[in-house]
């Protein structure tokens, strides 16, 4: 005996009509006409629902096709780079709204019209095909009791559907071992955008059609209660709350507020793992919907599988007798800057290879074994490794606390992401814009132009703004590689070596008679010695020195603080000996400490204004377009991004003046 199911008595069938995606007709119906007539709306919605996701698919698929033959054409006809200029100029600048800011962060126009686009396509779909109507149906053997059969049902199906077709686009999306970075020619990151929304569109689509049946189940459908507890009992359904639930907590611990309380690492495992549980209980839920949740498996299992190939062959070993055998760890020579900086070298293993722009995954088996966190090599590939790394919260922080090691066992996975150089031509000319630890993504660029000869002929530019002089230690042989090449322009900025005038009235902290905090190493400036001598002097006679007399010393290689537009003092270094911290300096018998002052608000901040930068350099070039790279904190990326939109436009394009085309490659953040 079959048992009866979604209102259909199977053992009266004469015959079965199979609809992919749902239980198979009765044909011809052996209910009430109420009941046959809801069955026709139930099986003719659900039919239009696997074809609007087919539709779906189709232009997913195909979208992909025409960007991946596109980006493998490097057509660079006049007309493609017109309107990639006028895409750039309208949708590369981030949401300026307070509504969109707190909604979608820092994200391209670009990546927000698309998840509009998704949402307005999903949102039609869910509605339309479906006939309206509510039908009153008596119980079988129960005179005088009715049941309320309404398109509500076919609507949470063509819901629930939808859910479905969009799980493999959202393991798509998040998969580190991208197969949309091989089709786009994108690193992966630029799709955490779209795989966050769809888990909160998938997540409301799951709980409409959980809500909608909650309602037909325990309201409408009768006797109650006896309807809801042989419902509530049938293995499908008991799947179905089980991926509910499952979603709600995948839901939870995805919140910036839950992967701050519980850690990125935790987040991340649990991810993981309850995104293929997930998956599981969907498939039990609704079997015939396997389509979509087996290539959801697959690309699950796919990304875990390729990343414990990856990370076997880096550490793979060929022992002694030809044999292989030993997985070894590599050991990463440390060196410590500052208090939350490290640098980690290390030869190449087995010779990985990578691209500029690919970064790693390191595991710290000192740290933890389950956790790796990603990191960008600041060398070229096939150079030995090298990494810059800031201390967080987190891992990173556990690392800078071996600081008595020297040398540390790490395991690398990798690389990830994309090759960032691959597009560049050899007219176009170069600014590389950097923040901090930022250095690391474009540095490459600039060792490799310069390597092989690549920088005669166009303007080059690096433009690097850290809080300390001193952090140029932490590059210290690559800039000095870099520096030998004279077509490549330095310019570093500083913003946290201020110091206030203690005889300037408009100072703030005033009163002082001692001269202000030390924190610069005068040995380490770009200048002659006359001119060192020069400042010196002033500064222990208790003068004033402006940045700006630091600056443009060498033609190609400028310190500089920043003092332009700022509304407060501007930062003045000045000299003499300290056995206080870098940054601490004595008032009213106070010890006060300037960078704590800066990043507590106390003190303005004194960044550059990076927007100019881009202009300018765009207007010193003479020919060729521009290729801006950008690494560094967000609002950094966000400045940078409005002013190179700015500069790109489209007519001029078409009219042949190349200097209106800037590209931009920045480092998309998971953050
Ligand atoms: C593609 C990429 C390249 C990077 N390159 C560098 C680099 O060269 N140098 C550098 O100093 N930092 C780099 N980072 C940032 C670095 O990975 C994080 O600062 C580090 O993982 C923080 O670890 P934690 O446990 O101390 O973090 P926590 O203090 O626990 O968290 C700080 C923040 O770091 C981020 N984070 C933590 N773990 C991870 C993870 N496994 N994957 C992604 N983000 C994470 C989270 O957004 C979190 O909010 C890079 C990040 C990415 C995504
Ligand atoms: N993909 C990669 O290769 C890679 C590698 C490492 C880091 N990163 C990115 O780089 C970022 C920087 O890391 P970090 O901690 O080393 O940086 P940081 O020290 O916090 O910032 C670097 C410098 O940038 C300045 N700055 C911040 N915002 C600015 C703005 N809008 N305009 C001009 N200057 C600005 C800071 O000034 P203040 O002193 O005033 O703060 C500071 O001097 C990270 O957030 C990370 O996303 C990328």
């Amino acid at each position: 005996m079959i048992e009866p199911r979604h209102i259909q008595d199977y053992n009266d069938a004469a015959s079965l009509e199979p609809h992919w995606g749902y239980a198979d007709r009765v044909v011809p119906c052996t209910n009430d006409a109420g009941s046959c007539e809801y069955l026709d709306v139930v099986y003719h919605s659900h039919d239009l629902g696997m074809l609007y996701s087919g539709i779906l698919w189709s232009v997913i698929i195909g979208g992909l096709l025409v960007w991946g033959i596109w980006n493998r054409s490097h057509s660079s006809s006049r007309l493609t780079k017109t309107i990639t200029s006028s895409i750039r100029r309208r949708f590369l600048p981030d949401t300026k709204s307070k509504f969109g800011r707190y909604f979608f962060g820092r994200t391209t126009k670009l990546q927000i019209l698309l998840l509009v686009c998704i949402t307005i396509y999903l949102t039609i779909f869910s509605f339309i095909g479906i006939r309206y109507k509510t039908w009153i149906t008596p119980v079988k053997k129960m005179p005088g009791v009715y049941n309320r059969r309404s398109s509500i049902g076919p609507l949470a199906d063509r819901v629930g559907i939808l859910a479905y077709a969009l799980t493999p686009l959202s393991i798509l999306l998040g998969s580190r071992e991208s197969l949309l970075s091989v089709v786009t020619g994108l690193p992966y990151q630029n799709f955490n955008f779209l795989h966050r929304w769809l888990g909160h569109i998938i997540l409301l689509q799951s709980l409409l059609h959980t809500i909608l049946w909650l309602v037909v189940e325990l309201r409408f459908y009768q006797p109650q209660p006896k309807v809801a507890k042989e419902w509530i009992v049938q293995p499908y359904i008991i799947w179905g709350v089980v991926a509910m639930i499952l979603l709600l907590i995948l839901w939870v611990l995805s919140t910036s507020w839950s992967r701050k309380k519980c850690g990125y690492e935790f987040f991340r495992k649990a991810h993981y793992l309850l995104a293929i549980l997930y998956i599981v209980a969907c498939w039990l839920h609704w079997k015939q919907l396997q389509c979509f949740m087996l290539p959801s498996l697959l690309l699950w299992i796919l990304d875990r599988s390729i990343r414990l190939i990856r990370t076997w062959l880096i550490h793979y070993k060929v022992l002694p007798n030809g044999k292989g055998g030993l997985f070894e760890p590599i050991q990463a020579k440390l060196t410590y800057h500052d208090s939350d900086i490290l640098r980690l070298d290390f030869d190449n293993p087995n010779t990985t290879t990578y691209e500029i722009g690919q970064h790693f995954y390191i595991c710290f088996l000192k740290g933890s074994i389950w956790q790796s966190h990603p990191f960008t090599p600041l060398n070229l590939p096939n150079d030995s490794h090298g990494y810059l790394i800031r201390a967080k919260k987190g891992e990173t922080k556990k690392i800078m606390d071996f600081n008595s090691d020297l040398t540390t066992p790490i395991i690398l996975t990798g690389p990830y992401g994309v090759d960032i150089m691959k597009d560049l031509e050899i007219e176009d000319n170069v600014l590389c814009i950097a923040g901090g630890t930022g250095i690391t993504f474009v540095l490459p660029i600039l060792l490799h132009l310069s390597k092989f000869g690549l920088t005669k002929g166009r303007l080059i530019e690096l433009v690097w703004v850290i809080r300390h002089e001193k952090d140029t230690e932490w590059i210290k042989s690559e800039l000095e590689q870099l520096r030998k090449d004279e077509n490549i322009s330095i310019t570093i900025k500083i913003t946290r070596e201020l110091k206030v005038s203690n005889s300037n009235n408009n100072s703030t902290i005033s009163g002082s008679s001692t001269p202000m905090p030390i924190s610069k190493n005068f040995d380490t400036l770009q200048m002659s010695g006359n001119q060192k001598e020069e400042i010196k002097e002033k500064l222990q006679n208790g003068d004033i020195v402006p940045i700006s007399s630091y600056s443009n010393i060498n033609n190609n290689n400028n310190i500089t603080g920043e003092d332009s537009g700022c509304p407060c003092k501007p930062p003045v270094y000045t000299a003499g000996s300290s056995s206080s911290s870098s940054s601490e300096y004595k008032e009213n018998n106070q010890i006060y400490d300037a960078e704590k002052a800066i990043e507590q608000g106390v003190e303005p901040h004194h960044r550059p204004d990076l927007r100019l930068s881009v202009k300018e350099f765009v207007q010193k070039t003479i020919n060729g377009p521009t290729c801006v790279y950008v690494s560094g904190p967000g609002g950094m990326v966000s400045d940078v991004r409005d002013e190179v939109a700015l500069c790109n436009d489209a007519k001029k394009v078409w009219n042949g003046e190349e200097k209106a085309e800037v590209r931009l490659i920045y480092d998309d953040r998971l953050e």
